[in-house]
């Protein structure tokens, strides 16, 4: 049976667009079930409107906690083999990320750069080398085990947007790559 993807995504949403392609195209056997978002305004709607994936909007509200167990029984109700956190810039409760399996990319190496201004880190620190990590979620910042890592080098007169484009494209490679390999492994396991 078809292993099915819920997305978090907070901005342009390239991450989703290539995961939604991966999956509609055969590379990741699996189905995007939905891409949930909490700023209704952003790029990544439009991008879904076009894919054809339901989008759901969960916008921050003043309560923090009734967001969270919001988020929860709608993520409860669709009921994913796997959460991709892709540009989902929240951080998620420790019972979402107990009871569901989740993954995050992020733009970094990490334990190097954690948190939500990655590259500006990377540049300010002056490393020659930064990337992009895949890690499963837990209840920390960035803090969860590590699946996998790519190099991404930081080049002379690189600025913030052009080096974060750079790790995006090596981003979209390699979230593709893991999900395919996370749900081929499930399925072996019979999850
Ligand atoms: C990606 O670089 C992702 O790693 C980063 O936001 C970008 C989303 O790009 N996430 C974080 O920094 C989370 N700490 P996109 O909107 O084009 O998919």
């Amino acid at each position: 049976m078809s292993k099915s993807i819920l997305i978090l995504a907070s901005g342009t949403g390239s991450l989703a667009q290539a995961i939604i392609v991966a999956t509609q195209s055969g590379q990741i056997s699996g189905n995007v079930i939905g891409v949930l978002t909490d700023q209704p305004e952003a790029q990544v709607v439009a991008k879904c409107a076009v894919l054809e994936v339901p989008i759901i909007t969960h916008p921050m509200n003043s309560d923090r906690k009734s967001w969270d167990e919001e988020l929860f029984l709608i993520t409860q109700s669709l009921n994913p083999a796997l959460v991709v956190s892709a540009g989902f810039m929240r951080i998620l409760a420790p019972e979402f990320v107990s009871t569901f399996k989740v993954i995050n990319s992020h733009p970094a190496l990490l334990p190097n750069f954690p948190g939500a201004h990655a590259v500006r880190d990377a540049l300010a620190a002056k490393a020659a080398v930064t990337g992009a990590t895949i890690h499963w979620v837990d209840a920390g910042m960035d803090t969860g085990k590590v699946i996998a890592q790519r190099e991404v080098p930081v080049l002379e007169g690189d600025t913030e947007a052009l080096l974060h484009e750079r790790i995006k494209i090596v981003e979209r490679g390699l979230i593709v790559a893991t999900i395919s390999d996370l749900l081929a492994s499930m399925e072996n396991n019979h999850e």
